[in-house]
């Protein structure tokens, strides 16, 4: 199974139908180059599949795993999309570094928050241990029996909801199929011979009436006898329930399960290890941007801020950016085409760089002789649609569509 599968992937802005239908699969480590012209839809491609924008429609799975389904709304709240987009990373045309921020922040920052969020969260769980374990055998005692008493309760009110359906059910029923006898009864004493005792007709008539009358009053009776009995024993059943657990407390001990001083000792080490934790994380954040910036060849500007670096270099640091997040697909859109040509040949040689068996990539590109060299596969899009696909041979020497060719025969031109 493909590591990333998109289908059919739809968006509008109003009336502007920008992607009608986009399918394409991916493998792990594979490089796809898309391409096409100007308002094709190649960048809102890549923010719905970064979920900067969501999707009208189409599924996305990634690892054989459902990750997003248009039509699957309750899945799609902004908690659950900020997740999601972990799992892509994005480097932009205008690279989009904070401006106020070092090299080194930029990078970093993103990770720290979110080790902010996985700091809180280890402490809240300690602190709801701590509470748990100082308590007393009674109250956890206590506590236990109030759950049990509520999900006893709550299994006999929804039992009461069925057993009043049903009853409403068959009374419906009854309903029915009484007044289909009344009507077979009066269309046979209307068709009947003439000359029938009117006056007996009617007596028939109301007797089965009245018989009907007395056996739905019947059912009735019964499914209220049925129910107040079966609220009555309840009603003992919870009686003899609230005296078990009463005598059950009592026999409780009333000691916190920790004393004060064991629950000092706790708390220290409880403290000793969220500073650990604390400090492995920025060991790992920041041992995790130094290599970056080593990998895309800025390890002397860790301190610099964006403006004090030339176009290329801005973008560079974009990328360690968005690997620092440890993303499954790392897409890029037309990452060189802000940049002076002289720069172009430096961030396209980080990107080659980057390609490996675990590093996937999807690249927005007007460099085609960069996909012709680097893509696995190309795709060529064009009015929402994607018009071509396939090796980059396929594409660039013998396309199939008109389309694709005379696209492909005006950016040489262009060149
Ligand atoms: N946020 C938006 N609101 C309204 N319309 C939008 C929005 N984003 C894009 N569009 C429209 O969607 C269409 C496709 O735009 P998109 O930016 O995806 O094209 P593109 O293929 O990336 O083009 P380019 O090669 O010029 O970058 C355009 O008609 C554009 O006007
Ligand atoms: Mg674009």
């Amino acid at each position: 199974m493909a590591f990333l599968e998109v289908k059919n992937y739809m968006k509008k802005f109003g009336e502007n139908e920008v992607l009608k239908g986009i399918s394409f699969s991916l493998e792990k480590g594979e490089v796809l180059a898309i391409i096409g012209s100007s308002g094709g839809g190649k960048t809102t491609l890549l923010r719905c599949l970064n979920f900067l924008e969501i999707p009208d429609g189409g599924e996305l799975r990634l690892g054989g795993e459902k990750l997003f389904d248009a039509a699957e709304k309750k899945q799609n709240s902004d908690n659950r999309i900020r997740e999601k987009r972990l799992h892509f990373g994005l480097v932009f045309q205008q690279f989009n570094l904070f401006p106020q921020y070092t090299v080194f922040k930029n990078i970093t920052l993103a990770q720290t928050l979110l080790a902010k969020q996985d700091y809180r969260r280890r402490k809240e769980e300690f602190a709801a241990n701590l509470r748990e374990a100082s308590k007393s055998e009674r109250q956890l005692l206590k506590d236990r029996q109030k759950r049990e008493i509520y999900e006893i309760t709550a299994e006999m009110k929804s039992r009461d909801k069925a057993a009043a359906a049903e009853h409403r059910a068959e009374l419906k029923k009854m309903r029915a199929e009484h007044a289909a006898a009344l009507k077979a009864v009066s269309d046979a004493q209307s068709s009947g011979p003439n000359g029938t005792d009117k006056a007996e007709q009617r007596k028939i008539f109301a007797e089965l009436k009245e018989e009907q009358k007395k056996e739905r009053a019947n059912v009735l009776a019964e499914y209220e006898k049925e129910r107040d009995s079966a609220a009555a024993a309840r009603r003992e059943m919870l009686e003899q329930k609230r005296a078990e657990y009463a005598a059950a407390l009592e026999k409780a001990s009333r000691i916190p399960a920790l004393s004060a001083e064991e629950k000092k000792a706790r708390k220290a080490e409880q403290r000793e290890i969220l500073a650990e934790i604390k400090a492995n994380q920025k060991a790992r954040i920041e041992e995790k941007a130094e290599s970056l910036l080593a990998r895309v060849g800025l390890s002397e500007k860790r301190d610099s801020y964006p403006y004090e670096l030339s176009g290329g270099q801005q973008q560079r640091v974009a990328i360690a950016r968005a690997l620092a997040l440890n993303p499954d697909i790392l897409c890029f859109d037309e990452p060189t085409s802000a940049l002076d040509p002289e720069l172009t040949g430096e961030v396209l040689k980080v990107i080659k760089g980057l390609k490996s068996s675990d590093s996937t990539m999807i690249v927005v590109t007007h460099e085609m002789e960069f996909a012709k060299n680097v893509a696995d596969h190309v795709i060529f899009m064009a009015d929402g649609v994607i018009e071509e696909e396939g090796t980059p041979a396929e594409v660039f020497e013998h396309p199939k569509s008109e389309k694709t060719a005379a696209f492909l025969r005006k950016s040489s031109e262009e060149i």
